[in-house]
């Protein structure tokens, strides 16, 4: 495949429609058939220690699960039911989808808490034997990066409770864990401490291989259930859920793949009721996110302010060939033309807190913000920006939403880099811990 980026751009720092880049630093890199973007350079020395896991994201896919993805959801529901003679060609699809070895071999480690060590180590000797089959017929697979050492200085336990507490949303207790302490403890140091903190599969992949077995076996649908909470926490889209149930259904057991989407339905049913019954809601998240980072960040708002989200949809989509939306948006920006965008669903009057979010497109906002902060009234409202980036930060954001919203108390927006895998949730906490929004 061939690498991108956009045309006559080596980075985004200080980026127009009209000016030229100057520093040469490359700033997108290739993984997959979509363009990451790097971290923001800086002076100093790169730090050590443990890498957070890269994954596939295209520009134009970003509610659907990469090949990778897709290739996990039979690996992890045959590990989960033992069925060997169905997992070994699903292992075998995997590797041919890109998956490396060692990715494939975490699968079953991660699923050890979730469906024992025999169906664990049934799985990895099946494994064994994939590849020797493999080898023997000249194939040479991509063994792929270890994990990284977990941060030295923090024990599991410490490490697991802080994983946990963020992707469950709260602190996790109840009388169950008082009940057997133990459980308790071997829940946080050991699956959210020790194999979380491995940075083989991020926490979307723990997610889908999570889904995945527990979909494909009985008596754990409060789990299952849970478990889905847990994965739109992580980030995963409702559209990404119900491709991996589908396929679920499709590639495994349709029974199970049906009762597991009625359980889905349940879920959002459920978050759907709690809502409803809730009259104070007043804060709204509104955003436009093209590849999905302001989507993600959105959510993780949305998910610790309690508030409503809504998501701006231009009329006419963007397209997802990254070149062709980098020049589409320059010459949209050099215009000033506000693209015409479809109705928001919320009545923004009831809202007094609106969070407004953006990509940085050029070191400003994208067309479509811009258009619907020409199209609605937020006077007297208080507003609070955040933007993703590609390393360039905010930009001019801040002071173009402040510019167009005269009437409104605009508070310190957060600019956040916006690569794949990436909540930040610590960012989040601490900004919105400033308005005493969250503790
Ligand atoms: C048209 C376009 C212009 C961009 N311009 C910049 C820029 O000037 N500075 C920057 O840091 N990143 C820039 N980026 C990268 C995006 O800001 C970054 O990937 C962002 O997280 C994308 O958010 P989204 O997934 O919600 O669309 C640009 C991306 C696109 C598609």
């Amino acid at each position: 495949m061939h690498w991108q980026r956009p045309s006559n751009l080596d980075h985004w720092h200080g980026a127009t429609p009209d000016t030229a880049m100057t520093r040469p630093v490359p700033a997108v890199t290739r993984n997959g058939p979509g363009v990451v973007w790097e971290e923001k350079a800086t002076d100093g020395p790169c730090r050590g220690g443990a890498r957070k896991p890269v994954e596939e994201r295209t520009m134009d896919t970003n509610t659907r699960l990469s090949k990778k993805q897709q290739a996990m959801i039979p690996i992890a529901a045959f590990t989960a039911s033992g069925d060997l003679e169905k997992l070994k060609p699903a292992m075998h699809e995997g590797l041919d989808a890109g998956l490396t070895v060692n990715e494939i071999k975490e699968i079953p480690t991660h699923l050890y808490a979730y469906a024992g060590f025999p169906r664990a180590l049934n799985g990895l000797g099946a494994f064994m034997t994939v590849l020797d089959e493999r080898r023997a017929g000249g194939i040479t697979d991509e063994i792929g990066r270890d994990a990284a050492p977990l941060p030295t200085g923090t024990s599991s336990l410490e490490l697991g409770e802080e994983v946990q507490t963020k992707i469950v949303g709260r602190p996790v207790a109840g009388p169950l864990y008082d009940f057997a302490p133990a459980m308790d403890r071997f829940l946080k140091s050991h699956l959210f401490g020790e194999l979380f903190g491995r940075d083989v599969l991020d926490y979307q992949d723990r997610e889908i291989a999570t889904l995945s077995a527990l979909s494909n076996m009985d008596g754990v649908e409060p789990q299952l259930k849970a478990h889905f909470g847990l994965s739109l926490n992580v980030g995963l889209t409702e559209g990404q859920i119900r491709e991996l149930l589908s396929i679920l259904g499709a590639k495994v057991d349709r029974q199970k793949g049906l009762n597991a989407e009625e359980a889905f339905r349940e879920v959002l049913q459920e978050k759907g009721d709690n809502r409803k019954g809730d009259n104070e809601v007043k804060t709204l998240i509104v955003f436009f996110s093209h590849s999905g980072n302001t989507r993600r960040f959105a959510r993780v708002i949305q998910e610790m302010t309690g508030g409503d989200i809504a998501e701006i949809q231009p009329v006419e989509p963007y397209p997802g060939d990254y070149d062709a939306v980098v020049r589409q948006a320059k010459r949209e920006l050099g215009a000033g033309f506000k693209p015409p965008i479809r109705t928001l669903g919320e009545d923004i009057g009831r809202y007094g807190t609106v969070f407004l979010g953006s990509p940085n497109w050029w070191s400003t906002i994208a067309p479509p913000l811009q258009a619907f902060l020409s199209g609605y009234d937020l006077s007297g409202k208080t507003i609070i920006p955040f933007i993703t980036h590609g390393g360039g930060g905010a930009g001019r954001s801040f002071a173009e939403i402040a510019a167009l919203c005269p009437n409104s108390t605009v508070l310190e927006g957060l600019a956040v880099f916006g690569g794949p895998g990436r909540d930040n949730r610590d960012e989040a906490s601490a900004w919105l811990a400033r308005f005493g929004i969250v503790p």
